[in-house]
């Protein structure tokens, strides 16, 4: 699990992490990473009434529906069809809600603007060439005040495995141990399988404000990361 050290991001064949998002089934946990993160956006971020949202790689729908009630809309996308499955199921009773199809190319609808785009726990599943191509068309999706939330960003040279004493203590706080032991271990398994022949994309934040700065953005790093993984890191980049 360890990382290695390549320009700005490592390259990883994202074919093997799509296969696990299109058999990944939910668990508590994952809604109680989510109530976790809305929290801390609301914090270091802030949510208003007015604002039009991207959740991109909405995963099960747990953010986009707890976003959903505080904003004006929330579009959502995820590369896996068993993800925007699972997600249409828990945002149905949600009208702001709608589903943006933005099938296997790197762009977002020409003309849509987004005050907030949140891209949590989604990049470290993608190669560095994509995550170029998606920086410069969140860039060009964000309205002029707008802001890009990049959250969960495995810093370079991290292990993943480290992560592991922080889940279970969120868990044990969240009052979900029992049920994250029994319903996580499997999907750790999978993982692990899967990241034993594809590596995760690592980020180093200096290195990557200036591929962004290259692109217009200025990057701001948060004091802490909004997923319940503290060594992980957070970005906002907005327009300069
Ligand atoms: C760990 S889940 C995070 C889900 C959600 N953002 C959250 O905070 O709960 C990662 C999600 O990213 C999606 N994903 C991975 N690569 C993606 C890509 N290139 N484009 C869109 N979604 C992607 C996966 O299918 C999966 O649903």
């Amino acid at each position: 699990m360890k990382s290695d050290d390549t320009p700005v991001a490592q390259h990883n064949s994202d074919r093997s992490w799509r296969g696990f998002w299109e058999s990944a089934s939910s668990c508590r946990l994952n809604h109680a990473e989510a109530e976790h993160f809305i929290e801390a956006l609301q914090q270091h971020v802030g949510l208003e009434p007015t604002w039009r949202v991207l959740d991109f790689g909405c995963g099960f729908g747990f953010t986009a529906g707890l976003m959903a009630p505080r904003v004006a809309s929330v579009s959502v996308w995820d590369s896996a069809a068993n993800m925007r499955a699972h997600a249409r199921d828990h945002l149905a009773p949600h009208g702001n809600v709608s589903f943006l199809d933005l099938g296997t190319g790197i762009a977002l609808p020409n003309g849509v603007r987004f005050d907030l785009i949140v891209v949590n726990s989604v990049v470290q599943y993608m190669s560095a060439d994509e995550l170029a191509g998606w920086l410069t068309a969140w860039r060009d999706g964000l309205a002029p005040e707008g802001r890009l939330v990049l959250s969960d960003l495995i810093p370079r040279g991290y292990d993943v495995r480290r992560d592991i004493p922080a889940v279970l203590l969120f868990s044990l706080r969240r009052g979900t141990l029992f049920r994250a032991l029994i319903e996580g271990v499997k999907e750790w398994r999978r993982y692990r399988q899967v990241h034993r022949s594809v590596s995760l994309l690592t980020i180093a934040s200096e290195e990557f404000a200036e591929q962004a700065r290259g692109l217009g953005l200025e990057t701001e790093v948060l004091p802490a990361n909004l997923s319940p993984h503290p060594a992980r890191v957070s970005l906002v980049l907005t327009p300069g």
